[in-house]
């Protein structure tokens, strides 16, 4: 490494600088520095990234505190087992008897040896729960996106994308090599002028790419603006519904449903990560889609099958969905009355699904706001730059439907200690960089 990176390097590092400066190092320097910066960070005990959970997932969950190296429960406001589902009992009951029928895996890819008659059930029931014709199971929702996106585009086509669209479908767009685009989030008037642009003219199709509810800021897109101007465009809309399925809707069906926009959304994704609790992606649309990305979307033909127990639980739980609204209401009710918790506390958020996004205040260390709540044994987690611009750094609040009034008491008091904290300059840092670690060459 040269002498000129080489001094840059004692000063503050985040993750995106130790990827910037990366470029100019060899393999070994750059495994080198990342060691090292990890290395202060798990030694200065801010660090909140991979927790270890020794318990069953829920609304309260045990992990080996870093700060002690002991067992102590949390509070859980970051998981996005959004119904509770991932701990059901006939969810966890229906995986057991999977693994009694079909064993532990299938060991294969669909095409050749990975396909039961579990996996032919749940396509078809999830056709019936996005009113698709036809529907395709991925390893995962990062499979189903990257799958679609390279199997469907060509070159010659033109992708106009939300700016917050999430990275599997932006790694996607990558190895397509679509023409790709992206415009303001939620900005319906660019998203006009992008697919009446002649100078975007595509020689080949449209496609738009949107996120039902996204997953940052857990706003929504206007499903109900968006499908008449991909209509009047011939564009060809593909919803991420990753973080609405099972949550929006009269019946959890997902964003569409909540907007009356079943049955017109082109090509729809969701993944079984989130409110399913447990791991998988699907992608539902026309069965001529359907059948073409069997054979052509490389992440599910080249992939082995999901194991039948996970199949099985995602069967229980589009049960649970459809036999327990109540679980669907309590979230609704839970998320209304942190909003107006918030409120009071003077920190106003306008939540349209389970993700409420709350913002630091410019100058606030994240870093060390995230302990305060660590203290106070609540699991959140802290999106920090440069995953998000500095000024926009917040704290992501999952709420599930199995919080107790006593845990969402219990996060707006420390919410409003924090934020008290940081008025009284307890919680200042100036430039609110990242981290503020050193590599110590
Ligand atoms: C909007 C969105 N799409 C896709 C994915 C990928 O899902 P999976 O975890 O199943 O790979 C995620 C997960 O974080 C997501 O939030």
């Amino acid at each position: 490494m040269s002498k000129k990176n080489r001094s840059s390097s004692k000063t503050a590092l985040s993750f995106h600088d130790l990827r910037t400066q990366a470029q100019q190092c060899t393999f070994r320097e750059r495994v080198g520095h990342f060691s090292r910066f990890i290395a202060q960070m798990q030694a200065s005990r801010e660090h909140y990234y991979l927790r270890e959970i020794v318990s069953p997932p829920g609304r309260v969950v045990d992990l080996i505190d870093p700060q002690t190296g002991r067992k102590r429960t949390f509070r859980m406001f970051g998981s996005n087992n959004y119904l509770g589902l991932a701990n059901h009992p006939s969810v966890c009951e229906a995986m057991r008897r999977a693994v009694a029928n079909y064993g532990a895996g299938v060991s294969g890819p669909p095409l050749l040896n990975g396909y039961t008659r579990l996996h032919r059930e749940l396509e078809e029931r999830l056709s019936a729960f996005k009113q698709a014709e036809d529907t395709l199971i991925f390893p995962t929702g990062y499979a189903a996106n990257t799958g679609l996106i390279t199997a469907l585009t060509t070159p010659r086509d033109l992708v106009c994308y939300d700016e917050l669209s999430h990275a599997s479908l932006c790694d996607g767009l990558k190895l397509a090599r679509a023409t790709a685009q992206s415009f303001r989030h939620n900005d319906l008037h660019q998203l006009r002028q992008l697919l009446e642009d002649p100078a975007h003219a595509a020689a080949g199709d449209r496609f738009v790419g949107v996120e039902g509810v996204y997953s940052m800021d857990g706003d929504l897109a206007p499903l109900d603006r968006m499908v008449p101007l991909c209509r009047k465009h011939r564009a060809i809309l593909i919803l991420d519904d990753a973080h609405g399925s099972g949550v929006m809707g009269a019946s959890g069906r997902g964003t569409a449903e909540h907007f009356g926009m079943e049955g017109q959304i082109d090509i729809t994704m969701g993944t079984f990560s989130k409110t399913f609790g447990v791991v998988g992606g699907f992608v539902s649309a026309d069965k001529a889609v359907i059948d073409y990305l069997r054979y052509f979307a490389r992440s599910y033909m080249f992939s082995a099958s999901l194991p039948p127990a996970v199949i099985a639980a995602v069967l229980a739980g589009l049960e649970v969905i459809a036999r327990e609204p109540e679980r669907r209401e309590q979230l609704q009710r839970n998320v209304r009355y942190l909003a107006d918790g918030l409120e009071r506390l003077g920190l106003p958020v306008h939540p349209e699904a389970a993700i409420i996004a709350l913002r630091v205040p410019r100058g606030m260390n994240i870093r060390a706001a995230a302990g305060r709540f660590h203290q106070a044994g609540i699991f959140l987690n802290a999106i920090e730059y440069p995953a998000v611009p500095l000024d926009e750094q917040r704290f992501r609040i999952s709420v599930m439907a199995d919080h107790t009034r006593e845990d969402l008491d219990r996060l707006l008091e420390t919410v409003g200690r924090v934020w008290g904290n940081f008025e009284s300059r307890e919680l200042r840092n100036g430039t609110n960089s990242d981290c503020g670690l050193r590599i110590a060459d």
